[in-house]
């Protein structure tokens, strides 16, 4: 495939997508074809399995049904639009892919990484970034960002308490060590501009090898 694929990563409230959104414009200016997509989501099958996932009213969704929900609109979205946009050569930059899934419901939720991990693999049968950048910022700075942002639509795994999040970072500082050259850290507890930067400066390096 001669895109490049790379997926943005991290705890509720650090950033990423603000942060993204403005790396991505500044490519698009350079000339670069950038598609910027999102999971749950980024499609309408995918958008309609979001709606159930986050619905705050869903509290009966057991832990399992939440990951297969997660792999499911993985799949299409995949299908659908990450793939044929880098058949195309173009740059997918996704917020959030697979490692979400490892770390909230196979680590926070307790289903076991192993576990989510295989059922993701009947998903994705083995696609995956080139780079993902991990957001990093503490849980509790996490959810006081979560609480003083009036704009950000509040979602059902926003409602668990600092201990599910804590947990979420500790896995994600797991996948961190199982994926040493494929994850990379950006210290999302810098200034938005500052941060930014940093991770302008990595994709661009990422953008070099391939085009
Ligand atoms: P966001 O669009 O604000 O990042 O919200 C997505 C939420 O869904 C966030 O709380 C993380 C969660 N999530 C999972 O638990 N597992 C997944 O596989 C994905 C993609 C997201």
């Amino acid at each position: 495939m001669s895109g490049l694929f790379i997926t943005i990563e991290g705890p509720d409230g650090a950033g990423k997508t603000t942060v993204t959104q403005r790396v991505a414009e500044r490519l698009l200016n350079e000339g670069f074809e950038v598609v910027m997509t999102r999971e749950p989501g980024g499609i309408p099958i995918a958008e309609q399995i979001r709606e159930v996932l986050h619905d705050t009213k869903n509290t009966a969704m057991d832990s399992r049904t939440e990951a297969l929900l997660y792999a499911a609109a993985r799949r299409q979205h995949l299908m659908e639009k990450v793939r044929p946009a880098l058949e195309q050569g173009k740059v997918v930059i996704c917020d959030r892919f697979v490692d979400s899934s490892l770390a909230y419901q196979g680590y926070a939720r307790g289903l076991g990484v192993d576990e989510v991990w295989s059922i993701n693999q009947f998903a994705i049968e083995g696609f995956l970034p080139v780079r993902t950048y991990f957001f990093d910022i503490t849980p509790e700075e996490g959810l006081r960002r979560i609480e003083a942002s009036a704009i950000r639509e509040v979602n059902r795994l926003d409602e668990e308490g600092l201990a599910f999040h804590q947990k979420v970072y500790e896995g994600y500082q797991k996948l961190l060590e199982k994926f040493p050259e494929r994850i990379v850290r950006i210290d999302a507890g810098k200034s938005i501009p500052e941060v930014e930067e940093e991770m302008y400066t990595h994709i661009r390096q990422d953008l070099n090898m391939v085009y």
